[in-house]
């Protein structure tokens, strides 16, 4: 992160994506704390690196080129796996990046940072994928598709006047997209009922339909993997919707028909075991440390002998407590010699593309009945055979979907932004005078008294008006936010003044986007989407 105001930054939250006016009638289970459809509020968004395995956002950032200024500012605050996707992007290979929308309300400031997200990555050679979430939007909160004809419309012409181009990319609704439905078929066939009551609080009252949109967005999720190739994917999300991304991941590895992991000896082990095992190895066949100036067939390490070499050896801390295991193990595997290997299991193949597999493992290799084992075949290689032999017999062969997560914005009243809320929040379709008047109207992070605020400087990481600056007005022009940033805490910089500037920013925002909305209108009726539905029914609630 290049600039430090935001770090220590624990804004109350809100949920401008989810559209958190709604409470949901039956709280969901204590310990489901990132809800997709309650009131999110995240009170300290480092305890969602502890709690569920986000990751920080600055153990990437470093590998992004020219990253956005949301990275920058950290309002991108986290993700999972998005090191696959800045890769992909340094290195002009394929990537995507897919986020959805329900459409519940009106698009309002919270979804432009998703807008702008998705056009980034588009920027930059993503396939990139905006859809409608309608099954979600109908099922869970029970819209009447003519509401959500309306709303639809109203998002997608805001994500065309931002930039998106629907040349390159894909935009749909969920209902009107058959691969998607056809997907999500398969991949519900891997989940159950038990899990959805464990990731998102179900229960006996939650209705069928509103589970199958969950299905629904598995399916979104992954669907980007279909066009063309499997390949790194990003999704854009605000951290409510992690518990769809973690459901994802893990049915994504759980369509896959191999398993392909490191061996060597016929036994299995865990990743720690495997350390140690291979630490015994290269000690004892006098090879380099990583292991790959050895010439495998002549060495002739047994696994007694490394059991007595790991008996003695004291291993780095995070690996420590699975020696014991490891060292029975090797007891256990007696005069067994040790080569490396990769292995490949049979997960779910059918037969041919099990045998299309031995087929396709080059160099010497050993059959049992439910793996393979390749002893002339880097970890890659075996991945990437794995991944086509799969895909060659109607597999999937899908990577793990990877996601960033950005911050909730505060509401303008203090609080968190909702849409139930007006003056809390700004909506795309605003009044460019409303949207001057209610950031006027903002609270700030302002002492009582100017004097006071010129001797203590005011408090720009509680101020709602500091945050419209840095996720929204400033645009590109990280001098801007610093300038505000640093004459307001040095107190220089009055609140009556900053807002004034901020209001007649945000008029102009607003009058600009309104103006390229219409200007796009001809552009979003000559795309296939259809936004006359004649789909009936009333859709469920929670
Ligand atoms: N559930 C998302 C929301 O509440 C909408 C959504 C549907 C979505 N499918 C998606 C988001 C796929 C990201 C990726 O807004
Ligand atoms: Fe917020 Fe600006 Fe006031 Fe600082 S000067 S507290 S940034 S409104």
């Amino acid at each position: 992160m290049s600039e430090d105001t935001h770090e220590a930054r624990t804004p109350p939250g809100g949920d401008p994506v989810t559209d958190g006016g709604a409470e949901r009638a039956d709280e969901p289970a204590e310990d489901v704390a990132l809800d997709p459809w309650g009131s999110a509020t995240v009170g300290d968004y480092a305890d969602l690196f502890a709690e569920f395995g986000i990751e920080s956002f600055d153990d990437v950032a470093d590998g992004v080129p020219d990253p956005h200024y949301l990275m920058r500012r950290g309002v991108i605050f986290g993700h999972r796996e998005y090191d696959a996707v800045a890769e992909a992007m340094a290195n002009d290979e394929p990537f995507a990046a897919l986020s959805g929308f329900m459409p519940t309300g009106d698009p309002h400031i919270g979804h432009k940072l998703v807008f702008d997200e998705l056009i980034w990555h588009q920027e930059r050679g993503g396939d990139v994928f905006g859809l409608i979430a309608d099954l979600e939007a109908h099922s869970a909160r029970g819209m009447s598709w003519s509401e959500i004809d309306e709303h639809a419309r109203d998002y997608l012409l805001s994500l065309l006047a931002l930039g998106f181009d629907p040349e390159e990319g894909e935009l749909y609704r969920q209902s009107d997209n058959r691969e998607v439905q056809d997907l999500g078929f398969e991949l519900g066939s891997k989940a159950n009922f038990s899990e959805f009551e464990a990731i998102y609080g179900f229960d006996g009252e939650t209705n069928i339909s509103h589970m199958q949109s969950v299905v629904t967005q598995t399916a979104d999720i992954l669907y980007p993997q279909l066009v063309d190739e499997p390949k790194p994917t990003v999704i854009p999300v605000g951290p409510d919707q992690d518990p769809h991304v973690r459901l994802t991941r893990d049915l994504a590895v759980r369509m896959r028909y191999f398993k392909v992991t490191e061996a060597f000896a016929s036994f299995e082990l865990d990743d720690d075991e495997r350390a140690l095992v291979r630490a015994a190895y290269d000690a004892l066949a006098g090879g380099s440390d990583d292991g790959h100036e050895i010439n495998d067939a002549e060495t002739d390490v047994r696994c007694t002998d490394a059991a007595e070499w790991l008996a003695d050896y004291e291993p780095p801390e995070a690996v420590a407590a699975a020696k014991p295991d490891a060292v029975d193990t090797l007891r256990a595997g007696g005069k067994e010699p040790l080569r490396p290997r990769v292995r490949f299991f049979d997960r779910n193949a059918t037969d041919e593309a099990f045998e299309a597999l031995i087929e396709a493992v080059d160099g010497e290799k050993r059959v049992f009945g439910g793996h393979v084992d390749a002893f002339d075949l880097s970890r890659e290689e075996a991945e990437s055979i794995a991944r086509e032999v799969e895909i060659d017999h109607d597999g999937f062969g899908f990577r793990q979907p990877s996601s960033i997560y950005h911050r909730f914005m505060s509401g303008l009243t203090g609080g968190k932004m909702s849409s139930s809320i007006p003056a809390s929040h700004i909506s795309l379709l605003d009044d460019p005078e409303d949207g001057y008047d209610k950031v006027r109207a903002a609270t700030t992070g302002g002492r009582d008294t100017a004097d006071e605020q010129r001797e203590l400087g005011g408090e720009a990481d509680e101020c709602p008006v500091y945050e419209l600056y840095a996720y929204l007005l400033a645009g590109d022009d990280d001098e801007l936010t610093k300038t505000v940033y640093s004459e307001c805490v040095n107190g220089e910089r009055l609140c009556g003044g900053c807002k004034e500037q901020a209001a007649e920013l945000m008029r102009e925002f607003l009058a600009d986007h309104q103006e390229k909305r219409a200007d796009v209108e001809d552009l979003l009726d000559d795309l296939d989407i259809d936004l006359d539905s004649d789909r009936r029914g009333t859709g469920g609630e929670h």
